[in-house]
């Protein structure tokens, strides 16, 4: 009855809703703690509205709030292929769950599938930054010559794509494996990096592959720059019409945290 009392109080005290969509995984620098009361703690309350109504009108928004030492800021970016909904739905929760997780860190950062959010009191826009963490599928696939040879072709491909103006640091594609099988990819660049700069963080992310990805049959790397998934079913938008059922469904993923900031 007191745990259940204290747990109401909490939540209705607490600056952040505590009812939003778990992500897949966050990070609060430890090195970088504030005090609630602090005029930085302040400016994050004040720059995650304005993140917000960013992200959900253009689907990216890097900004700041507040001045000198105190000026906090801030960046967050929807998946190109979700929809408006989607996306909103995404970074409300993000920011909801941020400054709960991350409750008197400068420099958090959270990740969902739909979207990314991240601030700091240092301007990190257009830095390349490939801290974050890997989600791999348990199983492995049965040729893995055959299937890298064409995961290295695919991602090829799409990275390419990602790399063009009009993209908007989308790229994505599918590639048949088999006569059943389909070999879906997406990656993306957050909008404030070059296309030199979101090529980089792309290699990083498939030249990782062989360590943290090594032949599963789906992997995602999620970095604080540059998003990068292949699956064995259809997972983007818009949907594939040779198999329109997002899959997933039953698939078992393993993360592994490397975070280095
Ligand atoms: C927190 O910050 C406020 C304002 O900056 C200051 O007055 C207060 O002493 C600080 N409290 C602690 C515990 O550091
Ligand atoms: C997949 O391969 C890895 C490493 O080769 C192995 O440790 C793991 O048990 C395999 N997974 C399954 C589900 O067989
Ligand atoms: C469609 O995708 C599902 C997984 O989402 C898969 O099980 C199924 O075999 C696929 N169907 C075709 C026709 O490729």
């Amino acid at each position: 009855m007191h745990h259940m009392y204290n747990f109401l109080l909490l939540f209705f005290l607490s600056r952040c809703m505590a009812e939003s969509a778990d992500s897949l995984g966050n990070f609060c620098n430890d090195d970088t703690k504030t005090n609630g009361s602090s005029q930085t703690s302040r400016n994050i309350d004040l720059l995650l509205p304005k993140v917000v109504s960013g992200t959900v009108e253009n689907g990216f928004i890097a900004t700041s709030y507040g001045e000198g030492d105190a000026r906090i800021y801030g960046l967050a970016q929807c998946r190109g292929d979700v929809s408006k909904d989607d996306c909103s739905g995404c970074i409300e929760d993000a920011a909801k769950h941020i400054c709960q997780l991350c409750p008197d860190q400068t420099d958090a950062r959270i990740w969902y599938d739909y979207c990314f959010l991240r601030y700091a009191t240092v301007k990190f826009f257009g830095e390349v930054d490939v801290s974050g963490i890997y989600y791999y599928n348990i199983e492995n696939v049965t040729d893995p010559d055959g299937f890298n040879q064409k995961l290295g072709a695919l991602m090829d491909q799409i990275s390419s794509e990602a790399v063009k103006p009009s993209q908007k640091g989308l790229g994505k594609g599918k590639s048949k494996i088999s006569s059943f099988v389909t070999l879906y990819a997406l990656v993306q660049c957050t909008r404030d990096l070059s296309d030199v700069n979101c090529a980089q963080c792309l290699a990083i992310g498939i030249g990782n592959f062989p360590t943290f990805c090594n032949n599963r049959k789906g992997c995602r790397v999620l970095y604080s720059s540059c998003y990068v998934r292949y699956e064995l079913y259809p997972f983007f938008f818009p949907l594939d019409p040779e198999n329109k059922s997002l899959g997933g469904g039953f698939v078992r993923y393993k993360s592994i945290l490397a975070y280095k900031p």
